[in-house]
């Protein structure tokens, strides 16, 4: 048995402009600069790691309490932006693949440090392509640490060195290898030398699917 491990942000769906937003609206109220060099090293990063990247810049201290404040304040904008999406949100080039894929036997997870995924994917109405979800929740250490796709793995009870990741961040990459899977990068990813294939575009999966049946 074979299976594919989707990360979710920037390779299911593009939610980018969403964090970037909800970060930058959180950072302005309390007068922190931010800006979108900033936002890509939050690729593949949990909430909290995010957190800490952005405090970088930040001269004071915070408490725990506080900086649990400042997450459920990014947190609630960042879903607002959230409910505007649909199933418009997911090109027909993902939604064949994946649903391609499927049909020639391979088992499909998500593998994403989102604690929103499920929510997400119940927007744009993919919760039932995948047959696993390992996220946010389910994981203690967060991308490069293999965990999110060791779990996706097991979910799925398919061996790890039969599992292919697709990923757009730099962390994920780095992860699927810790993880001793095959890494497929695209987007930002797609140039990353750690990488075993690159991406132009989502149905050239299909092609390195051929090689793995
Ligand atoms: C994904 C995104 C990150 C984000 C993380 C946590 O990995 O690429 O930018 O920080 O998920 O997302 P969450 O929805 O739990 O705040
Ligand atoms: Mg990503």
């Amino acid at each position: 048995m074979k299976g594919f491990i989707f990360d979710l942000d920037g390779v299911i769906v593009f939610t980018d402009k969403f964090h970037y937003q909800a970060w930058k609206q959180m950072c302005d109220r309390i007068g922190i600069y931010f800006d979108e060099t900033i936002n890509n090293r939050l690729r593949g990063v949990s909430r909290a790691e995010s957190l800490e990247i952005i405090l970088e810049k930040y001269e004071g201290t915070l408490t725990e309490v506080e900086k649990a404040k400042l997450m459920e304040e990014k947190n609630g904008i960042y879903r607002e932006r959230l409910t505007t999406m649909t199933s418009a949100d997911v090109s027909d080039e993902v939604r064949e693949t994946l649903q391609t894929l499927r049909n020639q036997g391979f088992k499909l997870a998500i593998g994403s440090s989102s604690k929103n995924a499920r929510f997400i994917l119940e927007k744009v109405g993919l919760l039932d392509a995948f047959d696993e979800i390992s996220d946010g929740n389910n994981i203690t250490l967060s991308k490069p640490d293999p965990e999110v796709f060791l779990k996706a793995a097991e979910y799925m009870k398919v061996e790890p060195k039969n599992c292919i990741v697709v990923e757009d961040s730099h962390a994920g990459i780095y992860a699927a290898k810790a993880a001793g899977m095959i890494a497929v990068g695209i987007g930002d990813a797609s140039s990353y030398d750690k990488s075993d294939y690159s991406l132009k575009s989502f149905g050239e999966l299909l092609d390195i699917a051929l090689k793995y049946k």
